[in-house]
């Protein structure tokens, strides 16, 4: 089945998606997301981020610019959070409520921590954005907001989907996926209807456990009779084969994409990527309160120091820290800004176009099953 690049490849889910190759981007960028798709893969939008109203600006755009391609949507609804039993539905109330749970203490942490370092204020123009899509209650409305456009796929970061979002998905023809560090979480999102399951090891960046992807991807296909993609660490055509090795039917990928041409990725963090080395990461909750793979700086050192606070649980974590961290990426203190990346930014030395990416990472996979072809010919 040779597709426009002279090879073709066939698993369940090229089939299941009619994708031409079972390479999965996840990305906050919609640009990132659309060059994927257009070149074959298929292309994955963080909804995080967004608002409702910005996430259906933005998935306007990804229709129009897709080129008919299947495309998806990630959200993120954590299975448990601080705040999750109070019965607060609206998300206004349930900010509120939540505020009023930081203590004081971690507050002049944060607040001392920014002074030292000459970090100036916002101007006022960003509140309310705390919470983001870190609860059920938050990304609610943009699962509705994602519903409406022609997705293919909507998944979920952070433990199984509520079994009434797999089924709204269902029913619109949507398939679903979840995002697994251990084989007891896959085999829960798929007793709630997951078709896919993202097996993703602890080399990824972004939320991770503590399993590598090497031990963890035979251990989730044994566990589940779903397709499973790869995750965590994966960045070029052999790893991609030794992925496919273990049992995975595919890759999903985020950090890979942070450094490409199409990315919206601030320059100054891209520079950091384009020099950092594998060792540059470590995975700390100094995000959002749960284990995440972040850029290791003075921010992430800072919440390990003997006067260090500790974390708070998601989503107060966050909501101390989302506007610090805003104040950060608009200023010149580089050595605070963390962001999410995984251990794959040690090989990300040159920008490429997102085409490019998916072209070598296939051409790096045929090659790699060439090599260990001619070994057992001998
Ligand atoms: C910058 C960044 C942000 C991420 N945000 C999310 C997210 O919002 N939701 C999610 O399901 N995964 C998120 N991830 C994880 C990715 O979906 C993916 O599983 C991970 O990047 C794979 O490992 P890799 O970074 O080694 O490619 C994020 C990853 C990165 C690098």
């Amino acid at each position: 089945m040779p597709g426009s690049y002279g090879w073709g490849m066939r698993t369940r889910v090229t089939d299941m998606f009619g994708i031409e190759f079972p390479i999965f981007a996840f990305s906050h960028c919609r640009d990132v997301v659309a060059a994927v798709s257009r070149a074959g893969g298929m292309g994955v939008l963080g909804a995080l981020y967004f608002t409702p109203e910005e996430l259906e600006t933005e998935l306007k755009w990804i229709d129009d610019n897709v080129g008919g391609m299947p495309y998806g949507v990630d959200v993120v609804m954590p299975a448990s959070y601080e705040g999750a039993d109070l019965g607060v539905d609206s998300p206004e109330d349930l900010l509120g409520r939540l505020q009023g749970m930081i203590p004081a203490g971690h507050r002049s942490f944060v607040d001392g921590l920014l002074e030292r370092h000459g970090v100036p204020p916002l101007n006022g123009d960003d509140a309310g954005r705390a919470l983001l899509g870190w609860t059920d209650a938050t990304a609610r409305p943009q699962v509705e907001v994602a519903l409406r456009h022609p997705i293919a796929l909507l998944a979920n970061a952070l433990g199984p989907p509520p079994a009434d979002v797999v089924e709204q998905a269902h029913a619109k023809g949507v398939k679903v996926a979840a995002l697994a560090s251990t084989p007891r979480h896959a085999v829960k999102q798929v007793e709630v209807g997951v078709d896919v399951v993202v097996a993703q090891g602890t080399e990824a960046g972004g939320h991770t456990g503590e399993i590598s992807t090497m031990v963890l991807i035979p251990q989730v296909v044994d566990a589940v009779d779903v397709p499973v993609l790869a995750a965590g660490g994966i960045g070029d055509g052999r790893q991609m084969a030794a992925g496919m090795a273990l049992g995975a039917e595919g890759v999903w990928t985020g950090s890979i994409w942070l450094t490409v041409e199409e990315a919206d990725t601030p320059e100054m963090a891209r520079q950091r990527i384009l020099a950092a080395t594998s060792r540059d990461t470590v995975r700390s909750r100094s995000w959002t309160g749960k284990p995440a793979r972040l850029l290791k700086n003075e921010w992430t050192d800072a919440w390990e120091a003997a006067d260090s606070p500790g974390t708070l649980p998601m989503p107060l974590q966050f909501m101390l820290v989302s506007d610090a961290l805003r104040r950060i990426g608009r200023s010149d203190a580089a050595e605070l800004a963390t962001f999410p990346a995984g251990q794959i930014i040690g090989t990300m030395n040159q920008v490429k176009s997102a085409r490019q990416v998916v072209f070598e990472m296939i051409e790096g996979y045929v090659s790699a099953m060439e090599r260990l072809d001619r070994i057992t010919a001998d």
